[in-house]
């Protein structure tokens, strides 16, 4: 009989860092590359702000926050054209989710603590064989703080403001550049300051700039760093 204990912990790989360094799109490339889950963890918080406001329940309002994210059921999938979608208690909320306005709001509501540990447990059951690519700004530094690979994804903000605005527009998201560009500055600008689990790399992360690489050289230098620990 064998007496060793084999533990095996699914492999993590986290990929943290500010709105428009290209996370979600390099980090849903990867998953796929390696045929592994995907979290986006910001959708969650979007959740939480969309369903905040459907039940008129403020944005600093931390125990009623606390309770719906208890209650609200979410659904991620893909519409017949293969394009994202995204059920709130069975109502499509794909476009309000993805606009910077609800990002905004998912600020405001990420920046409470009692919101970030209601929301730890949903993010960790993410993590099933054979791996997973979680995409977030706590990922490394709190959620998977003992994932084998940590990345950092910057760009120069000049630049993120410009891939978000073009993000907008591809979703058919109405949006002029200066007022981006003014929004993910102040987004940014809270996420990094706040005090509950602030935007920062975590000391073992790998820190990669995106500013002038295209998303298949950005995903190639990741899946070396992969390829290279696990
Ligand atoms: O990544 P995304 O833009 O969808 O995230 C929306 C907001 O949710 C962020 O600006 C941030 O405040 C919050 N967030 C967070 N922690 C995460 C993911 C997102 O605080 N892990």
């Amino acid at each position: 009989m064998c007496s060793d204990t084999i533990s095996y912990k699914v492999p993590v790989v986290t990929v943290d860092g500010p709105s428009g360094s290209g996370k979600g799109t390099v980090s849903q490339r990867l998953a796929a590359e390696l045929g592994w889950h995907f979290l986006d963890s910001g959708a969650l918080y979007r959740l939480l702000a969309c369903a905040a406001r459907r039940d008129g329940i403020a944005l600093d309002d931390e125990p009623a926050l606390v309770a719906l994210a208890d209650r609200i059921n979410a659904e991620f999938g893909f519409s017949e054209n293969g394009d994202e979608r995204v059920l709130l208690d069975g109502v499509d909320v794909t476009r309000t989710l993805r606009s910077e306005e609800t990002g905004n709001a998912a600020s405001q509501v990420a920046a409470l603590p009692a919101v970030r540990t209601a929301l730890l447990a949903w993010q960790r059951r993410y993590r099933r064989p054979p791996g997973l690519i979680a995409d977030g700004r706590d990922m490394g530094t709190v959620v998977f703080p003992d994932a084998a690979v940590k990345i950092f994804l910057e760009a120069r903000p000049e630049e993120r403001a410009l891939r978000r605005y073009n993000q907008l527009k591809d979703n058919g998201i109405d949006a002029s550049l200066e007022e981006v560009i003014e929004e993910v500055r102040a987004r940014d600008e809270r996420d990094r300051t706040r005090t509950a689990a602030p935007l920062v790399a975590a000391e073992d992360a790998c820190i990669v700039d995106s500013s002038d690489l295209d998303v298949a050289a950005t995903v190639a230098i990741i899946l070396g760093q992969i390829r290279a620990k696990i």
